[in-house]
């Protein structure tokens, strides 16, 4: 049966000054947890964290990898590094990174496995627009991501994360949480099988906090949260954990 899984996304935040917070996790969730544990800082700090965070509960993660495992793409990162660096996921396909970037569906596909060829376990991101929302297409949004932006095969995990929620403090309505995840649930049944489809984490991510998390974590098909503001302080990220830790079926 899947873990469920609380990630922390530090986007293009924190130095080494920011240690500590990570120490703090790490003294406050002794291996072994009910529920895994990952923080994605930037790539500068995978090493250093990675020898603070080894025999901890406390998994790394990259932001991105390139479709290439090595090569002439100056700036970029490759899967087998982020691995050699200590990394154990990587999230592929963030908002950010598809408006900031331009990653298509077909891209964040590729880079999905080209994490999985190195041995890392993607988070798949996907989420409508705000004008997509508003529009009544939400879930036909997400669906035609799903199709289109997965592997046919591998350990994955997808991250809901509406765009409009990243960062704004606005989460949506339980309810319409709760109809995605169903629907992404029923999505990988139809195409991978219903077994299969049980061993996918779903992750929620936008505008966590430790005030919401018990509520959303208490909907059937949310197996966690991909958290970004509130995963940069261990006071605000360790309540998470702990929601998480304490939801059903954990
Ligand atoms: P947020 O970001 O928690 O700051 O809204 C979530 C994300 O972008 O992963």
């Amino acid at each position: 049966m899947r873990r469920k899984l609380a990630a922390g996304n530090w986007k293009m935040n924190g130095l080494l000054a920011n240690m500590a917070e990570v120490q703090s996790l790490i003294a406050a969730f002794p291996a072994p947890q009910p529920v895994d544990i990952l923080i994605c800082p930037p790539a500068t700090l995978l090493g250093a964290i990675a020898a603070q965070c080894r025999d901890s509960a406390i998994a790394l993660g990259g932001q991105y990898c390139h479709t290439a495992t090595a090569g002439a793409h100056t700036g970029d990162i490759s899967a087998p590094m982020l691995k050699d660096a200590g990394a154990d996921y990587v999230i592929v396909g963030h908002s950010e990174r598809r408006a900031d970037h331009g990653e298509t569906n077909a891209q964040v596909r590729a880079q999905a496995e080209a994490a999985l060829e190195a041995g890392l376990n993607p988070i798949i991101c996907l989420g409508e627009s705000e004008a997509e929302r508003r529009a009544g297409h939400a879930r036909a949004v997400v669906e035609a991501q799903l199709d289109a932006s997965l592997p046919d095969q591998g350990a994955f995990v997808i991250a809901y994360e509406p765009i409009w929620a990243i960062g704004t403090g606005l989460v949506p309505e339980l309810g319409d949480i709760a109809e995605i995840h169903d629907a992404m649930r029923a999505n990988l049944a139809a195409r991978y099988g219903a077994d299969a489809a049980k061993s996918v984490p779903l992750l929620y991510g936008g505008s966590v906090k430790p005030t919401n998390a018990a509520e959303i974590f208490a909907l059937e098909n949310v197996d966690g949260a991909l958290v970004g503001g509130a995963s940069l302080k261990a006071q605000d990220f360790g309540p998470i954990i702990t929601a998480l830790a304490a939801s059903d079926g954990a």
